[in-house]
């Protein structure tokens, strides 16, 4: 059976508080008779208390879009995953790439966030992994995703119910205006799905995980990743910050 798939949208630092909540309430107009799949919206921290009234017991759910790996104390500036569930989150993006780059996270700082997020039970986890240019233009990738991969799973214990979504975001095509091929995205969900496969059994990534791909996906270049194997889903960045573009993608994606 195949698993229900995942879109998620990543607003970043994109929007005022203002414009976050008239697009969450633009958004949960649009997936009012959602059905099949699963919605998320990533707003800003400042947002997430306002955007909980208004995504209360809807379909469509939210995250946050960063976490810290302890749960209490003299850590200036950071949010625990207690409080992110104490705001309502379910979802939460952990080392994306932007992180990786501005504010110098590595996947030791992520294996820790992970560690303190699957504690917690209440959240999902969106592991962000994916090669830079050079390492592809060198044909590093799969190890680049392999080492990423163990780095930050390695010693994990993955309960039954626990829920958690690996965005496969090649960091060149973020933002680049243009997704990879279709077809690079299936090797390297393949890659991801086996390396997986290695660390906690066929049963557990089956029942678990799941493979979402993340890089300036639009409604006009979805449709060549449909029925794809080894694709669960979408993290979608510039093209989820207009209501209908989003529903458009996620159309696309949810018809498969
Ligand atoms: P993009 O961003 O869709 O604007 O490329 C994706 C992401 O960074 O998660």
């Amino acid at each position: 059976m195949k698993k229900e798939k995942i879109i998620i949208a990543n607003w970043k630092m994109k929007l005022n508080l203002a414009e976050t909540l008239k697009l969450a309430k633009e958004i949960k107009e649009k997936f009012k008779n959602l059905n099949k799949g699963k919605i998320v919206v990533c707003p800003n921290f400042i947002s997430l208390i306002e955007i909980n009234k208004i995504l209360k017991n809807n379909p469509v759910k939210f995250g946050a879009q960063d976490v810290f790996w302890e749960g209490k104390g003299a850590y200036t500036g950071e949010i625990s995953p207690e409080m992110l569930v104490e705001s309502g989150c379910e979802y939460v993006i952990i080392g994306h790439s932007e992180r990786r780059k501005f504010m110098m996270e590595n996947y030791e700082i992520i294996h820790k966030e992970i560690k303190a997020v699957l504690k917690q039970k209440k959240l999902t986890p969106i592991i962000c992994i994916g090669e830079n240019w050079d390492e592809r233009k060198t044909d590093r990738r799969d190890f680049v995703l392999f080492d990423q991969l163990q780095q930050a799973l390695s010693g994990i214990d993955i309960t039954d119910n626990q829920n958690i979504i690996i965005a496969y975001e090649p960091i060149w095509a973020i933002g680049s205006g243009t997704a990879i091929e279709p077809s690079e995205a299936e090797y390297a969900h393949k890659i991801i799905k086996l390396t997986l496969n290695d660390m906690f059994g066929i049963k557990t990534v089956k029942e678990n995980f799941r493979i979402i791909y993340g890089g300036s996906i639009t409604n006009d270049n979805v449709n060549g990743f449909i029925n794809l194997d080894n694709l669960d889903g979408m993290l979608v960045g510039g093209a989820s910050l207009d209501a209908e573009e989003f529903y458009k993608i996620a159309k696309i994606i949810l018809r498969d």
